[in-house]
């Protein structure tokens, strides 16, 4: 992985860029007495239960449903998008299930989880969610009616916090197996937990990702570079990060980036606004707002060296796809867009644990520089306080009703 950042620098002001850089240690320091930092020591104890687990629910089911949102969602998500091969889906199915309330999802879900054999992992660390104990609930319902009370036992996993919760007492209660979601590491930050390896088991070799995190671990400079340049294009008016990936199979890894670094900087009025575009699709839409419009914008392009070969006529479409990357580049950058590039050889379960844990640290390092604390989600914490005494009236009057 290497960033090139040759065209931000005419944007960045080198007084402002060495202020922020004599922050290194201070920040590092901070981050080290942090409670909430147990993503920089995971603890992979939970291996040989996955492992055993997995093979169990790949023997008695033909798909597993993860239901979880946020950062119990887009992780595994992200993965499993981008290492399933598009149209031969030779690998285990997932589905990814409680991330909206559409009722026509949820009755289309639920009448085709009727007529196939499954498994079922709930992932909340708080285990109130809304969405998630909704859909719990729901496909618990198709399942009554499908399985035993043993058999159930055999097919529902529970990953949750490692003590309280209303999850963990009805795993307890009921003898579902269970996963830790530890107290000391965030829902944006947990791809390395359970909560994403059980998942990601079923469909990439997750001791390459563990090794590939480990390493970006190691990349604490570059990461606090990149936090210091977006820190920087900040002041000069630049609000907007615009995460542009060339392979439809990262729609959910940007989904994810966005999650990363809306709610680690998002809170007291600042931070930058993290968006995402695939090309070329979005070119031939945003991309005229991107090169003309308002000059808010900064992008990272993520540049992929090799990918499968697909020679027609003669012309090679991935030389093709990097030439439209490198000329649209120039373009924007030429149009006042500061581009930065992180440039990869391939693709693979490593490379990709090595980039998401280089940008756990630039999150961190970033929220640290915006003066907020980057583990926190107060303002998620608003809207959810606020939808559940709605709910509870909800439910409320519904009894009333039904009496
Ligand atoms: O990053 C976060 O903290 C949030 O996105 C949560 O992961 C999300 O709200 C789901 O929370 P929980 O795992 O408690 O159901």
């Amino acid at each position: 992985m290497k960033i090139d950042t040759r065209n931000v620098d005419k944007f960045i002001d080198s007084f402002q860029l060495e202020t922020y850089k004599k922050r290194k240690d201070e920040i590092y320091n901070l981050l080290d007495h942090e409670k909430m930092n147990g993503w920089l020591k995971p603890d992979l104890s939970c291996l040989d239960d996955i492992f055993r687990i997995r093979d169990r629910v790949i023997n008695n089911s033909k798909c597993l449903v993860v239901v979880g949102i946020g950062g119990s969602f887009l992780g595994s998500c992200a993965l499993y998008e981008m290492f399933t091969p598009y149209f031969k889906k030779d690998k285990f199915p997932i589905i990814f299930a409680g991330t909206s309330l559409s009722s026509t999802y949820m009755k289309e879900l639920l009448e085709y989880l009727e007529t196939v054999d499954f498994s079922l992992n709930v992932i909340s660390k708080s285990g109130t969610t809304l969405e998630t104990s909704l859909t719990y609930e729901a496909i618990k319902k198709v399942m009554e009616k499908k399985y035993s009370s043993l058999k159930m036992k055999e097919r529902i996993i529970v990953t949750t916090d490692p003590i309280k919760g209303t999850l963990r007492k009805e795993a307890l209660e009921e003898g579902y197996d269970t996963f830790e979601i530890p107290s000391n590491i965030g829902g944006r930050y947990s791809l390395l937990t359970a909560a994403h390896l059980f998942p990601l088991s079923f469909c990439l070799d997750i001791k390459e990702l563990i090794m590939g995190y480990k390493e970006g671990l190691k990349r604490c400079e570059e990461a606090f570079s990149y936090a210091v340049i977006r820190r920087c294009l900040f002041d000069k008016g630049k609000y907007v990060e615009n995460f542009v990936a060339y392979e439809n199979n990262w729609y959910y890894y940007l989904e994810w980036l966005k999650q990363l670094f809306g709610e680690s900087e998002g809170k007291n009025g600042r931070g930058i606004l993290p968006i995402s575009m695939i090309h070329t699709r979005d070119l031939h839409s945003l991309g005229q707002f991107v090169q003309d419009g308002n000059k808010i914008m900064f992008e990272t392009f993520f540049k992929i060296e090799q990918s499968k070969e697909c020679i027609i006529n003669g012309k090679n479409f991935h030389d093709i796809n990097k030439l439209v990357e490198d000329s649209v580049i120039t373009a924007h950058a030429a149009g006042d867009v500061p581009c930065i590039v992180i440039e990869s050889d391939e693709v693979t379960p490593k490379t990709i644990g090595e980039l998401s844990s280089f940008f756990f640290l630039s999150a961190a390092f970033s929220g640290y520089l915006f003066e907020i604390n980057p583990f926190n989600q107060p303002g998620v914490d608003v809207y959810k306080k606020e939808v559940k005494n709605n709910y509870q009236k909800y439910i409320a009057s519904s009894l009333l009703i039904e009496k």
